[in-house]
């Protein structure tokens, strides 16, 4: 029988707000075991790490999503009533939706329309001496995934939107001022999009649009989502595919940061994807994933007493050594071979997207960066002056600390390609 470890703090609050994305991992390696119980804004709490533990988490016997994620981030990020705190046949039903929404089909129309938001942008970055490749990400991303979802965004409101999904997505992991605006901004969100599923339901919207299919859901009792819990999971779908806009900046980071990649990636365009994957193994957004423990269990001779929540270290499953060799390095050959990702990977969770918890979005997220370093590469030309591009792992989600700014933004001009 072995003695689970203990942090001796009586709470490790303030020490994950200063460690950040390493806070499990740091734990762990003192340790050298894969779970340990901690006291996390005031409650007791379990933290996992490693493959072993992916495997363990993602058993639905085992865990329940009810009540999981701490309210600080239920009011910002993910909402109340979403499918993220559901369990069982109820989340099934509800995961239906998503699975729908990012079929192949819908996701290549969407990336269709932000390579065109792109390209008009990218007129007026000439004009400009420098960019800030994030914040412009974030607003492009936005627009198109409105437009593509169905959802009416006028002009002269488009700042204000991407503003307030922006504000959800950088006050998740914040107290203070940019936790009160997070909240301020989901109320607004929630409210505006409502109105936009009552309309839908009298008037409807573009066949086979998000907005569309998440107004006709209905759940397993047969009835039509709430208006607020329909907004909350249109929001499930605009504000993460606006997030998608770190990875993609990400993605550029990487790329100024790997010249002989840059020639790689122009010459074989096939290597995008496997670039993409190890800059979303490399690079994190979340730290961890929540769930409650069900019923009392044994696991590596370690108590889980029912109802304690328990995080997975997703940050530090990624860049686990016994997993993944030199994991510090960046290197997209690991993913070059075409066979199963590691159980190990899971910058957007683990275990099987249709009955599980895993994010729906794994291919909008690929698509869209594997879009944006086309675009980089073949599309444009750039220079990234000196600035800070340093990465606090304190700061949660992560970014380049200068939001990775471009200057000298040219359109490369194509010649058209002779007739056969
Ligand atoms: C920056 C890119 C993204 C990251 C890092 C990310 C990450 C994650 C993570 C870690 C989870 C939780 C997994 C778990 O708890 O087991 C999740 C769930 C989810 N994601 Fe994503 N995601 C991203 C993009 C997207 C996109 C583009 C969509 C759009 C459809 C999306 C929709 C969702 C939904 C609806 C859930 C809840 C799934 C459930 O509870 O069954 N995500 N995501």
């Amino acid at each position: 029988m072995s003695i689970l470890p203990r942090m001796p703090a009586f709470d490790s609050s303030l020490a994950l707000l200063s460690e950040g994305y390493a806070f499990i991992s740091n734990r762990c390696e003192r340790l050298g075991r894969d779970v340990f119980a901690t006291r996390l804004l005031l409650q007791p709490t379990l933290c996992l790490r490693g493959a072993a533990a992916v495997e363990l988490f993602y058993r639905e016997e085992r865990f329940s999503r009810v009540d999981a994620a701490p309210w600080q981030l239920r009011k910002t990020l993910f909402g109340d009533g979403g499918v993220q705190g559901l369990d069982g046949a109820a989340h099934r039903q509800r995961k239906t939706l998503f699975i729908e929404i990012t079929r192949p089909a819908r996701v290549e129309a969407l990336i269709a329309r932000v390579e065109q938001e792109w390209r008009s942008r990218l007129r007026l970055w000439q004009a400009r001496d420098q960019i800030i490749l994030l914040d412009e990400l974030h607003r492009l991303y936005a627009r198109a995934v409105c437009d593509w979802a169905g959802v009416r965004l006028a002009e002269d409101e488009e700042g204000r939107r991407c503003a307030e999904l922006v504000a959800l997505i950088e006050g998740a992991g914040s107290v203070g001022l940019a936790h009160l605006a997070a909240r301020r901004a989901r109320r607004r969100l929630e409210f505006w999009l409502g109105g936009q599923i009552e309309q839908a339901r009298e008037q409807p919207p573009p066949a086979g649009s998000a907005l569309e299919l998440v107004a006709a859901h209905r759940d397993g009792d047969g009835v039509l989502l709430s208006p607020r819990v329909a907004a909350v999971e249109l929001l499930n779908v605009l504000r993460p595919t606006v997030a998608v806009a770190r990875f993609s900046t990400f993605a550029a980071l990487a790329l100024y940061k790997q010249p002989a990649w840059r020639e790689r990636l122009r010459a074989d365009p096939a290597a995008r994807v496997p670039f993409a994957q190890e800059v979303r193994r490399f690079y994190a957004f979340f730290p961890f994933t929540a769930a409650r423990v069900r019923e009392t269990f044994e696991w590596q001779g370690v108590t889980f007493p029912r109802g304690t929540r328990v995080l997975l270290d997703l940050y530090g499953t990624n860049r686990d050594p016994r997993s993944w060799e030199r994991p510090e390095v960046f290197d997209p050959m690991r993913f070059l071979a075409e066979q199963e990702p590691e159980a190990a990977f899971v910058p957007q969770g683990g275990g099987d997207v249709v009955l599980g918890h895993r994010c729906p979005g794994e291919g909008i997220a690929l698509e869209l960066m594997s879009s944006a370093l086309r675009l980089l590469l073949q599309d444009m030309t750039y220079q990234v002056p000196t600035q800070d591009l340093r990465i606090d792992l304190a700061r949660m989600p992560m970014r380049p600390a200068s939001g990775l700014i471009l200057s000298q933004v040219q359109q490369v001009q194509r010649t058209r390609s002779p007739v056969s």
